[in-house]
């Protein structure tokens, strides 16, 4: 058997006695990635349809629609389910409660609007969407139109580097400006189809699944302003069996970002999407009570960035069984109040505080991925243990510099040890024990980057049991 090894290590990196360093080439087993049967939602045959204008909407945008609205939905789920359907127009709502049968069907050219005043919602703060399911079955939303959050008229004082939001904090359930309502919320529900559909200007969080099962997100679209904080593209809590396939996400805040608050959260798949945000592209937490695993990233493509895949687990739950695979990934530098500082590859499991637990993460597979970013991979585990088992396989890694925001900074956000100069490296590694690397190569391009002191940066004290097979370091795309 041939063996093609190439480990050009900087000569700064001296592989000390204590670590394990073990060089084979067997070929690798992939890990089975999760297999869903996608959900399905039960209609009717044939199934009912109700028109909002039947219940007497203006359409006008200016007078408020929300009980015709109400209605059309209650004499659909009560009719045993259906469509109720939006036609051109423009419809201005308090929140409305989707039912189960139901799905909307909002269609081409026609946009519903969430209201902007705190009396448009209900009196719970975690009750705060536009449009919300609590407990209902085969339920979805469709149509081709639009549904919009008005998230610009949350914003006290515009900022390109970060809007001033408003606050809603009159219960005290929420501080400073995070008290906006999100868009659409469902919640203990099960079998959610949410496909052509654009999700356009959410005020907080767009779209919210908390502790559903059976939920399929498809051939949607996001958009959410660039400079708005906290308006993530598709929260998932504490949720099973979630699909997300050809969604378009364009935001300020994380993408797709599954939390556990409550209960763990197993088999999630996302693929075949196109991702830009300023901040995490993917996220893991970081709420993270609980288990996360089984999750599946695949054919993703992610582009002007802050942060590409990142797992920022800070509250003790563990994380285990995750793949990301094919994926695209630029990232760069924005202003340091932004979570992120350009990482292509983030993991991070570090106590939130001095009442944190330590979770654990193992068994991450990072299979053929490219990526062109202004900074290196971090890893880190934290003193306690908790990263375990990592493998890169068949990673490009591409770096330079083209933004003027400075370097040297490396981000343990939220908690933990905050942002901490450092200078920057290829990989950062610490604290980890089992770490495989295979066919990685890395380039420094440009003029205005030059090979970090350190391409691989790590004290062998701290890391374990690492296999290097067919590593580069090249300089200037050699
Ligand atoms: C996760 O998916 C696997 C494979 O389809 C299935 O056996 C398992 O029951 C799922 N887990 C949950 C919690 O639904
Ligand atoms: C939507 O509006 C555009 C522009 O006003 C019009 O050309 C198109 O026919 C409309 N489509 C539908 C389905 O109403
Ligand atoms: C939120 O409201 C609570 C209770 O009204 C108050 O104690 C707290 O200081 C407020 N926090 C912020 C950040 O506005
Ligand atoms: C997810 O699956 C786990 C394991 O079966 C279960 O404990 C949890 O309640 C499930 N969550 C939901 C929302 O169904
Ligand atoms: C990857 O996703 C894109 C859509 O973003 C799709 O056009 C393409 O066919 C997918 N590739 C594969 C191999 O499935
Ligand atoms: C995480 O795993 C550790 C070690 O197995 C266990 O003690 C702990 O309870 C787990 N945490 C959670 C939140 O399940
Ligand atoms: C990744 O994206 C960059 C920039 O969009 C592009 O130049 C490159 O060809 C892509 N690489 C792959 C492997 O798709
Ligand atoms: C925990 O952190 C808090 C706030 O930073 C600090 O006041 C407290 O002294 C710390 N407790 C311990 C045991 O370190
Ligand atoms: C990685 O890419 C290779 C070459 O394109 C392909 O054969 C292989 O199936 C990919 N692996 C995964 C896990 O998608
Ligand atoms: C980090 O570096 C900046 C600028 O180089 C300096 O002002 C700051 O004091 C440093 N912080 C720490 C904690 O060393
Ligand atoms: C080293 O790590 C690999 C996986 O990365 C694991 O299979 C192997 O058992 C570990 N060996 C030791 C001695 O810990």
């Amino acid at each position: 058997m041939a063996v093609h090894l190439h480990l050009h290590l900087h000569p700064f990196i001296i592989l000390s006695s204590t670590l394990l360093i073990l060089i084979f080439c067997s070929q690798t087993e992939s890990y089975t990635s999760s297999h869903i049967t996608l959900p399905s939602i039960r209609t009717r045959s044939p199934p009912v349809s109700i028109s909002v204008a039947d219940h007497g909407t203006t359409g006008d945008g200016v007078h408020y629609d929300t009980e015709s609205i109400q209605s059309a939905i209650d004499a659909c789920s009560s009719a045993g389910g259906g469509r109720v359907v939006f036609p051109p127009g423009k419809y201005l709502t308090a929140t409305v409660f989707l039912k189960s049968g139901v799905v909307l069907e909002v269609q081409r050219n026609a946009t519903v609007f969430g209201g902007t005043r705190l009396e448009d919602y209900p009196a719970e703060q975690s009750r705060w969407y536009v449009v919300l399911a609590e407990d209902a079955e085969d339920v979805g939303i469709t149509g081709g139109g639009e549904i919009n959050g008005q998230g610009l008229e949350f914003v006290v004082r515009f900022d390109e580097r970060k809007n001033v939001m408003v606050s809603w904090n009159r219960t005290g359930a929420c501080s400073g400006d995070e008290c906006r309502p999100r868009l659409i919320g469902f919640i203990r529900s099960r079998n959610v189809r949410v496909w052509d559909i654009h999700l356009n200007e959410p005020a907080y969080w767009c779209l919210h699944l908390v502790q559903c099962d059976n939920t399929y997100i498809h051939d949607m679209s996001i958009y959410g302003d660039f400079n708005t904080p906290n308006n993530d593209g598709i929260d998932i809590d504490d949720s099973n069996n979630t699909v997300i396939t050809r969604c378009n996400i364009n935001t300020g805040d994380d993408a797709i970002c599954p939390k556990t608050y409550d209960g763990p959260l197993y088999n999630l798949t996302a693929s075949d999407s196109w991702i830009r945000t300023k901040s995490s592209a993917i996220k893991l937490g970081s709420a993270s009570w609980f288990e996360f695993k089984g999750l599946l990233f695949d054919n993703i493509t992610i582009v002007d960035s802050h942060r590409g895949l990142g797992l920022q687990i800070r509250d003790g739950g563990n994380v285990s069984d995750i793949t990301f695979s094919n994926i695209n990934i630029t990232t760069r530098y924005y202003d340091p109040s932004w979570w992120g500082r350009a990482e292509p590859i983030y993991v991070t499991t570090c106590p939130r505080d001095n009442t944190s637990k330590t979770g654990s993460i193992s068994n991450l597979l990072f299979v053929n991925i490219t990526a062109t970013s202004e900074n290196g991979v971090f890893l880190s585990g934290s003193k306690r243990g908790g990263l375990s088992n990592l493998k890169f396989l068949n990673v490009d890694l591409n770096y330079k510099r083209w933004t003027s925001y400075d370097d040297g900074l490396v981000d343990y956000r939220p908690g933990c040890q905050g942002l901490v100069n450092h200078s920057s490296a290829g990989f950062i590694m610490e604290h980890i024990e089992g770490l495989e690397v295979e066919n990685v190569n890395m380039r420094w391009l440009g003029d205005r980057v030059r090979k970090w002191n350190n391409p691989l940066d790590f004290r062998p004290s701290s890391v374990d049991n690492i296999s290097l097979v067919n590593f580069h370091s090249n300089s200037y795309g050699q």
